[in-house]
């Protein structure tokens, strides 16, 4: 009998039979805690912003943010007492983060804010932007507010036009070519939900 050269060695004739192969292990579930957020979270959160603002027109900041600047925002905030959540990942990574901020600094726009949110790149599309901003709308309540808004760049940002949609927010306005970033105009979508 002829030796089997290598190359006509066939390794799946070795695979067990089907019944005794061992299944692949299960995709670790996608887990996250939403809570306030903590100065030690601000690096994330300053990475998770600042690859948006380099590779993307959702949000149209053209600079990225310093953590000094962001350590000045969760102060103001929290002195404000306006809600700043991140979801957290068993381990601890923040995945994600929401904060509302005063609109329009006057007074008699106290009881509006504008919202923002933005997830790492892996976390998106699983329903944690829906959770997330569930949570900051709850917490808006909880600390007051009765208008929440969202300024939307009017290309590009499609899943946080339909993610705002899912979650009651209407359409109230548009502004055409007033930002210019990567060599192009682009317009802004106003949203607006009412928080009862
Ligand atoms: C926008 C963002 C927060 C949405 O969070 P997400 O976890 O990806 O969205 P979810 O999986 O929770 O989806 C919630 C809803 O949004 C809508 N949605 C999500 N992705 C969408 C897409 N690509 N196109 C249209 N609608 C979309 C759907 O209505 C969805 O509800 P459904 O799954 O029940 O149909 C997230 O994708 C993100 O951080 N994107 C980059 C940063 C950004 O755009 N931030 C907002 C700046 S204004």
């Amino acid at each position: 009998m002829n030796p089997v050269l290598e190359e006509e060695y066939e390794p799946r004739r070795m695979a067990k039979p089907f019944h005794l192969r061992r299944l692949d292990p299960p995709e670790p579930e996608f887990a996250y805690e939403i809570r306030p957020a903590v100065a030690k979270d601000l690096p994330d959160v300053r990475q998770i912003y600042n690859h948006y603002v380099t590779n993307t027109m959702v949000t149209l900041d053209t600079d990225t943010r310093t953590l000094r600047t962001w350590r000045a925002k969760y102060a103001y905030l929290s002195k404000l007492k306006l809600p700043f959540l991140v979801a957290v990942s068993p381990s601890g990574q923040v995945l994600g983060y929401a904060l509302a901020e005063p609109w329009i600094q006057k007074r008699s726009y106290r009881f509006t804010a504008e919202e923002s949110i933005y997830l790492r790149p892996a976390s998106t599309g699983k329903g944690l932007g829906k959770a997330l901003l569930s949570a900051l709308i709850d917490a808006g309540k909880q600390a007051g507010l009765k208008q929440l808004l969202a300024v939307i760049a009017d290309g590009g940002a499609e899943s946080s036009i339909g993610l705002h949609r899912a979650l009651g927010f209407k359409e109230t306005g548009r502004m055409g070519r007033v930002a210019f970033k990567f060599d192009r105009w682009i317009g802004t979508v106003m949203m607006q939900r009412t928080i009862k």
